[in-house]
């Protein structure tokens, strides 16, 4: 499936919030560019990598290489999708957060300073990250 194309992308909140997400290290693990082997990339917001989230995220369970603690990085594309957003949004890996600012916060582990930034963002920081997000 063709990744959906970015909406808003140029919206001058939306880009405020891009710059506030590479700022409080969420690029880090939800690259904005990834290689492809065979030449070019693509934008999906993720390093692919498995990540400790903490305590909070673990399910107890041990899957192949990755412990209970650790979670592959998701892809962020699509993100504002209608069908993503709304009364029936449901984040991280068991849908267990309703928002976006949810799914941050419950962020631990090696995430936690970015979750830290996140809780010290202003309300106009945070309206641009959510800008952001749902351009996705
Ligand atoms: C250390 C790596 C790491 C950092 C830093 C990080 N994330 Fe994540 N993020 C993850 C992983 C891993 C998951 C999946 C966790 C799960 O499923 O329980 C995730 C899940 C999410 C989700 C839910 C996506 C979905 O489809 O369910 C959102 C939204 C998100 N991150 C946004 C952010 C934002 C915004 C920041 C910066 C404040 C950030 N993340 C920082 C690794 C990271």
């Amino acid at each position: 499936m063709a990744p959906p194309p970015l909406r808003n992308a140029e919206d001058p909140q939306a880009l405020a919030g891009q710059k506030i997400f590479e700022r409080i290290g969420c690029a880090r693990c939800h690259r904005e560019k990834l290689p492809l082997a065979g030449g070019g990339e693509i934008a999906p917001f993720t390093d692919l990598a498995l990540h400790d989230m903490g305590d909070g995220l673990a399910d107890g369970r041990r899957d192949f290489e990755a412990g209970p603690r650790d979670w592959r990085t998701p892809p962020l594309w699509g993100l504002g999708l209608p069908s993503k957003v709304g009364d029936t949004a449901n984040f991280l890996h068991d849908g267990r957060a309703r928002s976006f600012a949810e799914a941050i916060l419950r962020h631990g582990g090696e995430a936690e300073a970015s979750a830290e930034a996140f809780r010290a963002l202003d309300k106009a920081q945070h309206e641009a990250l959510r800008a952001f997000l749902s351009s996705l």
